[in-house]
């Protein structure tokens, strides 16, 4: 086969060696719009340390600094076409644009996310495995907007059914071989269920016994592992156990996380595993275990087998929710030196969530603002207690929590990207949808009627302030307060929030500077 080019030119940057890691910190300013120069990526970095990736996933931008293939495919829903998104530079972030304009007027999933290693470990839609069937869903390619080294691009939204896999690979550790791997999350998108993976796991989709699995886990389940707190955890999928130390259930050195950007790390050799994580955003990496295997039989020595999965469990259990942006896995156990540098690497990109204030313009920040009479104090926000939207007032002495609760991401729309969608501020991945033409802020789930219902299409204000928003699936119906609660209401019509009475002034709303 032949050497792609991008692979000999990453090759040739090994070759400055020391000097490379040490500029790896610091040269993604992470504020600037125009591309960078080749750079070094994490998979430079642990190819220096002696552990090298051998698959390096990410649809955000290139892990090494030579690289200038594809990062991902999407297809759109109009004619089911696909298309690949590259690099807007050699080593360099991604071209967001191309998704857009690909997408345009319709709705897209990811479906290929490339290894960028030169293996030709891609993830691809997960089949069906032991504990559920497939294939699974594929994710919404505007459901998990980022700005990464300030540039626009697209995260791996995981709802529940989502998944990837790649059960056919090169290079992944099997049996006892060592392997690190770390993957950057959304740390506010998590659940309970079963189980946000990136790592390794069967080959057959099903499950095949304990030590069979070497996967980064991040979430809230209980099940099998936990650490302080309530949670989220990063943990150790290891196979019928989510390991967060050397015993099974609770281990007092893995704390909840709370960072909105997470790096997190698993790695493994025979009689020894670590677990890490720190702030994508900034700071150094903690140590949260590392020691022997777990005191359970049958996790030492391990039994990997080499399969990659991302958003399920060993046997395709897909009951969970999370957020990938960028993940590699390393032939060898790397050294905690660098991983560190790898760290830096990452707090480098400048992950961020949004760009601007004040307008519809995708990537801005938001509040709401009524426009009747009664109601010009009150803003578009979620009740802290449940998932119902009203309007409540905000003012500037109101507490931070009110404030962001009534703050709003403006994203591309997820099932027409010519229109909107409304991420909280403060609840990461949780969406402005209706039910029942009801508003509820929930997470999404991977039906497109529900990306429908959290498509919105803005117009000229109905009483000629501002903006009304048009659901994206019934066209006669705008967001509209009604007795302080949030519908989708047509004017007149079955529902006591169709009310004729004031629809024009409850339908328009003002697009503010946000409130937090
Ligand atoms: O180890 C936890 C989970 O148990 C695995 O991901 C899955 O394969 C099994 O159900
Ligand atoms: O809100 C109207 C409909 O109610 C939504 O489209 C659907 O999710 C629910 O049945």
């Amino acid at each position: 086969m032949n050497t792609p080019t991008w692979l000999r030119r990453a090759r040739q940057a090994l070759l400055t060696g020391a000097a490379a890691v040490a500029l790896a910190a610091g040269v993604l300013p992470g504020t600037t719009a125009t591309s960078q120069a080749a750079v070094q990526g994490p998979c430079d970095i642990y190819a220096s340390g002696g552990t090298p990736c051998v698959a390096a996933h990410s649809t955000t931008r290139a892990l090494y600094g030579a690289y200038d293939g594809p990062l991902y495919q999407v297809r759109r829903a109009s004619d089911s076409a696909t298309t690949d998104i590259g690099v807007l530079s050699t080593g360099g972030y991604a071209n967001a644009a191309a998704q857009d304009s690909f997408c345009a007027n319709t709705s897209c999933v990811i479906t290929v996310i490339y290894d960028q290693s030169g293996r030709g470990n891609n993830l691809t839609q997960a089949p069906a495995g032991g504990a559920a069937g497939g294939p699974d869903s594929l994710a919404n390619a505007y459901a998990a907007p980022v700005v990464a080294g300030g540039h626009e691009a697209y995260g791996v939204y995981v709802a529940p059914g989502t998944g990837y896999r790649d059960d056919n690979t090169s290079g992944i550790a099997t049996g006892d071989a060592p392997e690190g791997m770390y993957a950057v999350l959304d740390g506010g998108h998590y659940d309970a269920g079963c189980c946000f993976d990136y790592g390794n796991a069967e080959t057959s989709n099903t499950d095949t016994g304990n030590g069979h699995m070497e996967a980064v886990y991040f979430g809230n389940i209980k099940v099998w592992g936990y650490g302080t707190g309530n949670g989220p955890w990063v943990m150790a999928d290891q196979e019928n156990g989510l390991f967060s130390g050397v015993n099974a259930g609770y281990n007092a050195g893995d704390p909840s996380v709370s960072d909105r950007f997470l790096t997190a790390l698993v790695k493994g050799e025979p009689g020894q595993w670590a677990i890490r994580a720190g702030n994508a955003q900034s700071g150094g990496l903690s140590t949260y275990y590392s020691g022997a295997r777990p005191n359970v039989s049958g996790y030492n020595p391990m039994h990997k087998e080499g399969a990659i999965i991302l958003g399920i469990g060993g046997d395709n259990s897909k009951g969970s929710s999370g957020t990938f942006y960028e993940g590699v896995m390393t032939s060898g156990y790397p050294s905690d030196a660098t991983e560190n540098a790898v760290q830096a690497n990452i707090t480098a990109v400048g992950y961020t969530t949004s760009s601007g204030t004040g307008s519809l313009t995708p990537g801005s920040r938001v509040s709401l603002q009524a426009t009747t009479a009664c109601c010009t104090s009150d803003y578009v926000s979620h009740d802290s207690g449940d998932d119902k939207v009203v309007i409540s007032p905000v003012t500037s002495s109101s507490s931070a929590t009110t404030k962001a609760d009534a703050s709003w991401i403006v994203h591309r729309g997820l099932a027409n990207s010519s229109c909107l969608s409304f991420e909280s501020a403060n609840a990461s991945g949780q969406y402005l949808r209706h039910y029942n033409f009801e508003l509820y802020l929930q997470p999404l789930d991977d039906t497109a009627t529900n990306a429908q219902d959290a498509t919105f299409c803005p117009t000229t204000g109905h009483n000629g302030q501002g903006y009304s928003f048009q659901s994206d699936n019934y066209p006669t119906k705008y967001l509209r307060h009604y007795d302080y609660t949030v519908y989708v209401a047509s004017d007149g019509g079955s529902n006591a929030w169709d009310s004729a009475t004031s629809w024009a002034d409850d339908t328009s709303w003002l697009v503010d500077q946000p409130w937090g």
